[in-house]
């Protein structure tokens, strides 16, 4: 099928977001959502102003929280963890905050990851070889691999991995309902399941571990048991389940391009990070981040009030026909080099390298292990619209050594 066909042929929003937004772009850049109360902004260039502007801050969490009704006192405790959460802080204490983190990104520390990211993909991906029948990446490969990535990078045992998804999908629900009473609780329940995990495994935590490195730093103060939980916390709400949708994601777009798999099997490392980072445009997992405005202000020609929410929509922006023509086609030579799927200014995403070399370890591993594979069922999206979140992808792989007449 030509990309054309491919993205006619996707009608629904959930399927395929992109040209819903290029009709919002086309009639205003930012656009005031009456049903969300909030600013929608679309085209590539204002989203960029957005994230740099002075006047839009990241402390958006404060002004859609409850955290004084008389059920707030859970809704509180959170947002004392949440409040170490860099993402949510704008200066001069995020720089403080994000630099405390910074060491665990470097081009050394994801040398030294990579190989048990590959080793852990091989694992899994033979698992579900052994098992037989339609794999569903999501549960199976995808999810399983970025928790364990988490859980080793932290220095926290696997045994905690298989509970990081759920604490990471009650952080997702409180986020997109701050002022519920029962998202405040839930997730002030798992904040205290993770503090009381972390208590019980920081004896153990490698040497080289971030929470190791965290406890026994160089210079300064260790880090407290509170300062710990809010730190798992984030990276494990920023990095799981975005980590997650990109794999799940290329997964999807290999499957439905034999002629992209077979250039991809044995590429070189180059060509590889070429195609992911089409893949991080092409099909953005996190489709906007929130901003606050903190004093009346213009963006995209469009007066916004002190207080105004302002989502930010970053897979709009990576569909923007005047930044990248024929948007919708994925294409493994455009430039992308100025694509947003990881944000852009201060906030830029920390885990930008992580994510990039846990998707090249996982691709290379798959299409050595199962060259072809196809979808056995159309993918179920889940329906939240900050992310392109995929529930389930069944596909059937067909390992190298059998080939596709074997099965
Ligand atoms: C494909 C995978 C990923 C995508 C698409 C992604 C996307 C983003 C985006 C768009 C932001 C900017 C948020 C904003 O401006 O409000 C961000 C920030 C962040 N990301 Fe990622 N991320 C990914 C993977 C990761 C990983 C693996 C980690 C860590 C384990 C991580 C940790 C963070 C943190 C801590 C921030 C906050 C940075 C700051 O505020 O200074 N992310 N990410």
């Amino acid at each position: 099928m030509t990309e054309q066909g491919r993205t006619a042929a996707r009608k629904s929003y959930w399927d395929y977001p992109y040209p819903h937004y290029r009709e919002i772009q086309r009639d205003t850049p930012v656009h005031y959502d009456e049903h969300l109360s909030a600013w929608l902004v679309t085209s590539y260039s204002a989203v960029v102003d957005a994230l740099h502007h002075p006047h839009l801050s990241s402390a958006w969490l404060d002004h859609r929280a409850d955290l004084h009704g008389k059920d707030a006192a859970n809704a509180r405790y959170v947002r004392s963890v949440f409040s170490r959460w860099f993402v949510l802080v704008d200066a001069p204490e995020h720089p403080q905050l994000r630099k405390s983190v910074i060491h665990a990104f470097t081009r050394r520390a994801i040398a030294d990851l990579t190989p048990f990211v590959e080793r852990r993909a091989a694992e899994l991906l033979a698992a579900a070889i052994a098992a037989g029948g339609p794999v569903d990446v999501m549960a199976d490969l995808a999810t399983p691999l970025s928790a364990s990535v988490i859980a080793h990078l932290l220095g926290m045992g696997q045994d905690v991995a298989a509970e990081l998804p759920r604490w990471g999908a009650v952080f997702a629900k409180y986020l997109a309902n701050a002022a519920r009473t029962d998202a405040a609780n839930e997730t002030a329940a798992a904040v205290r399941e993770i503090s009381a995990v972390v208590r019980d495994q920081l004896p153990d935590a490698p040497a080289g571990s971030l929470v190791y490195e965290l406890t026994n730093p160089v210079s300064g103060e260790p880090a407290s048991v509170d300062d710990l939980v809010s730190t798992i916390s984030l990276l494990l709400y920023a990095g799981l389940e975005s980590t997650s949708n990109l794999i799940g994601l290329g997964v999807l777009a290999l499957a439905e391009r034999p002629g992209l798999r077979a250039e991809l099997a044995g590429a070189s490392a180059e060509t590889m990070a070429a195609a992911i980072e089409e893949l991080l445009r092409y099909d953005t997992s996190v489709l906007q981040v929130p901003r606050v405005a903190t004093a009346d202000m213009t963006l995209g020609g469009q007066r916004i009030h002190r207080g105004d929410l302002v989502v930010v929509m970053l897979g709009a922006a990576n569909h923007d026909e005047r930044r990248f023509p024929d948007p919708d086609t994925f294409d493994l030579r455009r430039d992308v080099s100025r694509h947003v799927a990881f944000g852009y200014g201060v906030h830029f995403c920390v885990g930008a390298p992580l994510a990039r070399a846990e998707a090249a370890a996982f691709f290379t591993v798959l299409l050595r292990t199962a060259p072809e594979f196809a979808l056995t069922a159309q993918p179920r999206w889940s329906s939240r619209h900050s992310v392109r979140s995929l529930d389930a992808l069944p596909v059937l792989l067909f390992p190298a050594h059998q080939g596709v007449v074997a099965q």
